[in-house]
Parts: structure tokens; C-alpha cells; sequence
């Protein structure tokens, strides 16, 4: 049974990234996944201090709920990871998240000296995005972050699913093949975890 962390990063409980998130659980659990769940908005979760107290053993020093997220973060063979477009990154919540995993690069690049690549070549992750605007460019910059950050987690980055034009809470919902295309997404990740 995979194990796969499902992360909501927008700051709306029932937003759209939510939505679809929700419904990539649904496949994934369908498809027998054992899906752990985490809201980063109910977290108490300092930004990164830059201050590489995690250089010794690669694990960050500060004492927050990061801690715990750190652990399910090395132990999931699967990740899903839904934020909105901020500002045309992600929101601050997602990009808390993802300056506290510099720990990760730390323990990757520093200490294991990029060893640990082929030990986790199984690991997949799916990211959803949704945005207001229409604009060709909307994903550019996020993308290259969301690239990087499942580098740093030795994360095949399997599929992104990226929606345009949609700002109310509830958009996505007039987009029922949204909906669907998230659930088959989770199904069939799980399903290549499984099938590794
Ligand atoms: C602080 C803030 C910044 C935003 N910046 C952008 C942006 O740069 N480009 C864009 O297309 N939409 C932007 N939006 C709109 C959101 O991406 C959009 O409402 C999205 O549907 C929110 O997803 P959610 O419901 O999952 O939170 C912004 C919204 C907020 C609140």
C-alpha cells in the first residue's frame, strides 16, 4: 500500500486547489493508497532563519510543527502538494513549507553529498496550481521553484496539473473535467508507486 502525503497549501479550506486536492485523495484512496493528510495553514510553522542550525545533521533546530512534517516528508513514497498562485509563486504557506525543507538540501548536497538520489528514485509527486489570470507565463516561475523543491526531496515531480481562470472560492466546480483529470491523477500516481 503506498504511503502518499497530501499537502494543502492555500489558505482557503474549500478554495479551488482544495477541491482538486481532495479529489486526488479520492483516486489515490481508490486506488488503495494510504493518504496522510495536512492543512499547512493549521500548522504553527516559523519561516526559514537562515541560520543552518540544521548543518550538522541536516534536520532543522527550530522547535515547530515543522518537525513532525519533516518526518512524513522523508517517509511517503508519494507526495501531492496543491497551492495557489500567489503573486505568481506559491502561496506563503507552500513557500514556508518549502525554505524550512533547505534542511533537506543541507542533509542532500552537504552532508550525504548527493548519495541519497538513487536510494529514493521511487518517489513521485503530483502538484495542482490554479490561478485568476489566463497569461501564458502563469506557471513559469512557480514551476522552476516546484522543480527544485522535489529535487531537493529526491521526488520525481510525475505530473503537475495547472488551471487557469479560476478566482472564486468555488470556480473549479464549473470545471467538472478539472475535477475528474485530479482524480484520475492521484489514481494513476498511486498506482505508479505501486507499480515501481
Ligand atoms: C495574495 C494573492 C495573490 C494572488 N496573485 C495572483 C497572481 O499573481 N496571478 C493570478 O493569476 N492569480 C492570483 N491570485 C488569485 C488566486 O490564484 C486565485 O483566486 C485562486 O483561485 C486561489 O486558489 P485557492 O482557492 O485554491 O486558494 C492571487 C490571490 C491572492 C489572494
Amino acid at each position: 500500500m503506498p504511503d502518499i502525503l497530501a499537502v494543502y497549501g492555500s489558505p482557503r479550506r474549500k478554495g479551488n486547489t482544495s477541491l482538486l486536492l481532495k479529489e486526488a485523495v479520492r483516486g489515490a484512496r481508490d486506488a488503495g493508497a494510504h493518504i496522510d493528510e495536512v492543512v499547512l495553514r493549521d500548522l504553527r510553522m516559523s519561516p526559514c532563519l537562515e541560520i543552518y542550525g540544521c548543518a550538522k545533521t541536516g534536520r532543522c533546530i527550530m522547535q515547530d510543527d515543522f518537525q513532525g512534517l519533516y518526518d512524513r516528508l522523508l517517509a511517503c513514497e508519494g507526495l501531492m502538494l496543491a497551492s495557489p498562485i500567489f503573486f505568481y509563486t506559491v502561496s506563503a504557506h507552500t513557500k514556508i513549507l518549502m525554505d524550512r525543507c533547505q534542511s533537506l538540501w543541507v542533509k542532500k548536497y552537504w552532508l550525504e553529498k548527493g548519495k541519497s538520489k538513487t536510494k529514493n528514485a521511487h518517489r513521485k509527486g503530483l502538484f495542482i496550481s490554479v490561478g485568476a489570470t489566463k497569461g501564458k507565463k502563469l506557471f513559469e516561475g512557480t514551476l522552476l521553484s516546484i522543480r527544485y523543491f522535489f529535487d531537493v526531496l529526491d521526488m520525481e515531480l510525475w505530473r503537475s496539473l495547472l488551471y487557469r481562470n479560476l478566482d472564486f472560492e468555488d470556480d473549479v466546480l464549473k470545471h467538472p473535467e478539472y475535477l475528474e483529470e485530479a482524480y484520475r491523477s492521484g489514481k494513476e500516481l498511486a498506482e505508479a508507486i505501486k507499480d515501481r
